[in-house]
């Protein structure tokens, strides 16, 4: 396995989830991680991470000497490369020629890491890549021991080897899938140079999981809230799966769910799949309680403490349980635990309501504890979900609470919800779904005048909303076609009675937040 040292790089993540790509297990340390710590992780080979400082300045983070001494492979990533270097003893620079993006390295003589991986062959039958840089230092003296294995026009010293050690260094992002041959790059250093095993497969994952379950809770009882997302969704068949009628889940149904789709978390859950699942209707009670509240925050809390006290009414009744499963992934961990370095100039919000009693007298079972939610996703397919369910756009946990904008009612909800199928029909038949990241319909509480045939409408109005992004942090809005936007608005307004315009929003994130609420 490989440990990485976060410097807080935005690209720590991604280094590690192409490690786990490759079928090696890995996890991220802060570099600020004690040494005891970094040795009894016994990782094959360690990985130093980018990130946003300059080793230039002397109160900036540096790798921890045991990082050097556990005679185990090293490569550090862009600072990680930078700090290695001015800690071994060579020496790095505040270069006036930044370079960001792309750019071509050649690779010079032959180094392990680079060897036989090339996008083209120079006139002089150099290797060439293409890759991807993001630097404005650069080393400008090797540390002793180390060689010179690659360069770019703006970085002369662009990749670093010391062969007897197994240290290197690359000034590049071979995680970025513009760096081209990075996939293999790092594949040849965990597999070949650390000598790690391509073991982390869904397959091996989830027979570890099952044991570790089974091993963990024994004949006792597991309780486990189950939204329909895909987090609970693969906990819940995979608790199934090891532990059988052990397992109760609960589903609260809060009437601000989609069209159906308390039905079909049932059909697909209790029906299909045989898992026990306890649907709580609590519609009634989650409209009285909102009932009259206008703010956003007010309702997003009034929700959330609803959803606690259910489930606590529920968990209350099941006596015999012992245990709180939990959807809690790798990347929760990360950033709860402040595993990672903090020094990400990122940060990403965390807005989950859900979360459970702390006084719930209930051990925590979390499986996915470990995983990024893309193999999050992969064991789900294994585990039997049908893909539309693992690649279903991110839902809210306040749901359509957040989408009716003001006071929420149940007539509201309802004509919502009709809208909103039409728009998701629609996106899945013209193949549009899976190419945005996400896509719903909004309930604005204004009327507005419209004519139908020869009578006069004084009805509500829809925002549609579709948003392209990968982090969710920034998005712009999804350019759906015209025809499509017509169709959609068309129906909508024909087939919704109640509803008599359509808009769409063409606000980008930032400044408008991809919820209206
Ligand atoms: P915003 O509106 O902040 O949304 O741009 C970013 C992502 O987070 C989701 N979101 C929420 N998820 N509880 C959740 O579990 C919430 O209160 C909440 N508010 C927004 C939103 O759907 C989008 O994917």
């Amino acid at each position: 396995k490989i440990l990485i040292l976060d410097f807080g790089s935005q690209y720590t993540q991604l280094i590690a989830r192409r490690i786990r790509e490759i079928g090696v297990y890995c996890e991220i340390y802060s570099c600020e991680a004690a040494a005891a710590d970094i040795k009894n992780f016994a990782a094959n080979g360690i990985i130093l991470s980018g990130g946003p400082e300059t080793v230039t300045a002397s109160h900036t983070p540096r790798a921890p000497q045991i990082v050097f001494e556990l005679g185990i492979p090293v490569l550090g990533i862009c600072y990680g490369m930078q700090t290695m270097a001015e800690q071994l003893g060579g020496k790095v620079e505040s270069s006036c020629h930044r370079e960001f993006g792309y750019a071509q390295i050649r690779a010079h003589g032959h180094s392990q890491l680079l060897i036989n991986i090339e996008d083209h062959t120079s006139p002089e039958g150099y290797g060439l890549l293409d890759v991807w840089m993001s630097h404005g230092d650069r080393v400008v003296e090797l540390p002793t021991g180390f060689k010179l294995i690659a360069s770019s026009g703006g970085a002369p010293i662009a990749g670093i080897a010391d062969a007897d050690r197994h240290f290197y260094g690359l000034q590049f992002h071979p995680e970025v899938t513009h760096s081209k041959q990075g996939g293999r790059i790092l594949s040849r250093f965990v597999l070949e140079i650390c000598g790690c095993q391509a073991l982390w497969t869904s397959s091996n994952i989830i027979g570890e999981s099952i044991q570790a379950v089974r091993d963990k809770v024994g004949n006792e009882e597991v309780i486990l809230g189950l939204s329909g997302g895909v987090d609970s969704s693969v906990v819940a068949v995979l608790l199934h799966k090891a532990i059988g009628e052990q397992l109760t889940c609960v589903f609260v149904d809060t009437g601000l769910l989609r069209l159906n789709e308390g039905d079909q978390v049932m059909a697909m859950f209790a029906e299909h799949l045989g898992i026990k699942v306890i649907r709580v209707n609590a519609e009634q009670r989650y409209l009285a309680a909102l009932a009259g509240v206008n703010d956003p925050e007010q309702k997003r809390k009034i929700i959330g403490n609803l959803f606690v006290a259910i489930f606590d009414e529920e968990a209350a009744r099941l006596s015999d349980a012992r245990w709180l499963a939990q959807g809690t992934i790798y990347p929760d961990v990360i950033e709860s635990a402040g595993a990672s370095s903090g020094k990400a100039h990122l940060i990403k919000s965390h807005h989950n309501v859900g979360g459970l009693p702390e006084n719930m007298k209930l051990k925590l079972v979390e499986p996915l504890r470990e995983l990024f939610k893309d193999e999050v996703r992969k064991l789900g397919l294994e585990l039997g979900l049908p893909a539309d369910m693992i690649f279903r756009h991110p839902f809210p946990g306040p749901g359509l609470g957040v989408r009716i904008l003001g006071e929420v009612k149940k007539h509201y909800a309802d004509l919502l919800r009709q809208a909103d199928a039409i728009f998701i029909e629609e996106l899945y038949r013209h193949e549009l779904y899976d190419k945005v990241s996400q896509a719903f319909a909004v309930f604005l509480p204004v009327k507005s005048v419209g004519v139908m045939g020869d009578g006069r409408r004084y009805d509500y109005v829809i925002a549609i909303r579709a948003v392209e992004t990968i982090d969710f942090m920034t998005a712009r809005w999804a350019h759906l076609p015209y025809e499509f936007l017509d169709l959609i608005s068309r129906r909508i307004i024909n087939e919704v009675p109640g509803i008599s315009r359509v808009t769409y929003d063409i606000s980008g994130k930032p400044p408008a937040t991809i919820e209206w609420e």
